[in-house]
C-alpha cells in the first residue's frame, strides 16, 4: 500500500497507510450521461433543437461495429437524435468525401464522426481534413488539435477528454507533478501530453513522453507521480516500475484468451493491476476505467456542438 506520510510517537515511526482509490469510470460516465439527459429534457421542454450526432461506418470491422453501436445506443438513451451511415468496404475515397460534404451541409446534424480505421484504400487524413471543424466532435481535425495546443476552446479527442474528466471529478492534484506518458498516438498519448502540460486544471505538470523507442523506460516510470499508459501491451507495467503513491491511468485494453471466464476471453490493461494497485494512490481498472469515459466525452462534445459553444 502507498505510504504518504509518517507519524511520530516518541520512539517509533509509524507509516500511515493511505487507501488506494479505484477510479470508477463506469460510474462517472453514467453520471455525465444523466447530467446530459437532464439538459436534453430541458431543451425539449423549451422546444429547442435536439442535439443530433451522426456516425459513418465504412466496412464491417467487428470492433468498429461494436464501438459505433455503443455510441448510437448512448445517444438514444440520453435523448439525442442519432444517424448511422453504413457504407460498404468498397466505398471509394471520393464517395466518402461526398458523404462527408453532405453531413457538413446538413443543418440538423450538429456533429459527426467517421469511425477509424478506414479501409486501406482510403486516406484517413484526407477524410479527417474534410470534416467541418465545427462538427468534428472527435476533435481529430488539425484545426481543433491546433486550438487544443493553444489552450483555446475546442473539442477534445474522446479518450484524453475522458481522462481529464476523471482527474477533475476525483479532484486529483496535478499541478507541479511529474506526468509520464507512455505511447505517442495521435488519439491518446500525443494530445494527453499537451493537455497535462497546459496552464490549466488538470494540467501544469512536467511531462515526459515515452514511446516504443525510449531507452531505459523504467528510469522514467519510477519517477512518475502520474503515469498514463497507452501502449497496447497487456500487463506491461509492473509494481517494480512504479513508485509508492503513483496515480495510474491505464488506457490499454487487450482481449486475451481465458480459461476461467465463461466467454473464453478477458480484457487486460497495460498495467499489471493487482500489484500496481497495491502501490498506487489512484488507479483506473480495466475494464471500467478509461473505456466508458470515451462515450461520455463524445456526448459532451455533441452537446457543445449543438449549443455552438466552440464555434458560432
Ligand atoms: N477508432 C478508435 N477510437 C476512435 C475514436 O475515438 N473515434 C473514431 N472516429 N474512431 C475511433
Amino acid at each position: 500500500m502507498p505510504y504518504l506520510c509518517s507519524a511520530r510517537d516518541d520512539t517509533k515511526i509509524y507509516k500511515i497507510k493511505t487507501m488506494t482509490t479505484i477510479i470508477d469510470g463506469k460510474l462517472i460516465s453514467l453520471q455525465i450521461q444523466e447530467e446530459i439527459a437532464a439538459e436534453v429534457k430541458a431543451i425539449k421542454v423549451n422546444n429547442g433543437k435536439i442535439p443530433h450526432l451522426a456516425a459513418i461506418l465504412v466496412g464491417s470491422d467487428g470492433a468498429s461495429e461494436t464501438y459505433v453501436g455503443a455510441k448510437v445506443k448512448a445517444c438514444e438513451k440520453i435523448g439525442f437524435k442519432s444517424t448511422m451511415v453504413r457504407l460498404s468496404e468498397s466505398t471509394t475515397e471520393k464517395e466518402l468525401l461526398y458523404i462527408v460534404e453532405g453531413l457538413n451541409n446538413d443543418a440538423d446534424i450538429d456533429g459527426y464522426i467517421v469511425q477509424l480505421p478506414l479501409p486501406k484504400h482510403i486516406n484517413e487524413h484526407n477524410i479527417v481534413q474534410a470534416i467541418a471543424p465545427q462538427k468534428d466532435v472527435d476533435g481529430f481535425h488539425p484545426q481543433n488539435i491546433g486550438r487544443m495546443a493553444l489552450n483555446l476552446p475546442t473539442y477534445l479527442p474522446a479518450t484524453p477528454y475522458g481522462i481529464i474528466q476523471l482527474f477533475e471529478r476525483y479532484k486529483i492534484d496535478t499541478a507541479g507533478k511529474h506526468c509520464v506518458i507512455i505511447g505517442r498516438s495521435h488519439i491518446v498519448g500525443s494530445p494527453m501530453s499537451i493537455l497535462m502540460a497546459r496552464n490549466n486544471f488538470p494540467g501544469n505538470c512536467t511531462v515526459t513522453m515515452c514511446h516504443s523507442r525510449t531507452a531505459n523506460l523504467k528510469e522514467y516510470t519510477l519517477k512518475a507521480d502520474i503515469l498514463i499508459v497507452a501502449l497496447g501491451k497487456p500487463e506491461f507495467i509492473t509494481a517494480e516500475m512504479v513508485k509508492d503513491g503513483v496515480v495510474v491511468i491505464d488506457v490499454g485494453i487487450t482481449r486475451v484468451i481465458s480459461e476461467v471466464t465463461k466467454s473464453g476471453y478477458k480484457l487486460l490493461g497495460d498495467v499489471k493491476y493487482d500489484e500496481v494497485a497495491a502501490k498506487a494512490s489512484f488507479i483506473t481498472p480495466v475494464p471500467g476505467g478509461v473505456g466508458p469515459m470515451t462515450i461520455a466525452s463524445l456526448l459532451m462534445n455533441t452537446l457543445k456542438a449543438s449549443r455552438k459553444e466552440i464555434y458560432d
